[in-house]
């Protein structure tokens, strides 16, 4: 049996003004840019998530805990997965004292290539206050595509072929590997500190794999 879990705990920088142009870089026409944007309502600040492949059935599954602080009263959150399927009992939200608040109305996928996940509260979440998101249980393919959260295969020293999970995360592919506000900005300076002692923590260059931490038994 393989085991294999990794704990990343990614500190995100604080968003300064956003350009709502910010997607034409990556060749957005203009007009669609802005429709392109997640809502400015919600800023995450801290991401832990634990992910734990199958290699055999080359798929994953995990759970995450994002912090999020809310910049204008709302009553949903908006963030981006692709190909992940995400278990709707397992959300809920804490507020600082770690007590659940607000109950789930409902959950929906945008279907097309937005890739929103929206979900949508009993009441609302009032401006300026901190929360912690929780989604305990969802899953995904681990792909052979070389994106988000995938499979590779490299060969050992005795010439057998392994199997390794690892990641990519550029552009807009950590969506794809736990669900986020996958967005350039969003993403400017990143910390792993995995489960590892924290002098092992280091900031992680957007685009190269995170150096996670793998037991095979
Ligand atoms: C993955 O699913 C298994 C079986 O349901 C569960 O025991 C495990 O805790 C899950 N792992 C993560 C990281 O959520």
């Amino acid at each position: 049996m393989i085991l294999l879990s990794v704990v990343i705990a990614l500190v995100l920088n604080s968003v300064s003004a956003q350009s709502p142009l910010a997607r034409t870089e990556i060749g957005q026409p203009k007009s669609l840019a802005a429709d392109y944007l997640l809502p400015s309502n919600i800023k995450p600040s801290l991401y832990e998530v634990e992910l734990e492949p199958n290699f055999d059935a080359a798929t994953f599954n995990g759970s995450i805990r994002i912090t999020v602080s809310v910049v204008a009263t709302t009553n949903a959150i908006v963030l981006h997965t692709y190909q992940l399927t995400v278990e709707t009992a397992s959300i809920s939200l804490l507020d600082v004292n770690g007590a659940v608040v607000n109950s789930i109305a409902g959950t929906s996928f945008s279907n097309d290539d937005r890739q929103f996940y929206t979900i949508s509260f009993e009441e609302v979440l009032v401006e300026g206050n901190v929360y912690t998101l929780i989604i305990d249980s969802f899953s995904g393919i681990l792909n052979s595509q070389n994106d988000g959260f995938y499979l590779a295969r490299y060969t050992d020293e005795e010439g057998n072929t392994r199997k390794l999970a690892t990641t990519q995360f550029e552009a807009t592919s950590a969506r794809r590997a736990f669900p986020c506000f996958d967005e350039r900005k969003l993403f400017d300076t990143i910390f792993v500190t995995e489960n590892w002692p924290p002098h092992n923590s280091k900031p992680l260059v957007p685009g190269e794999p995170f150096p996670a931490s793998m037991n095979q038994h």
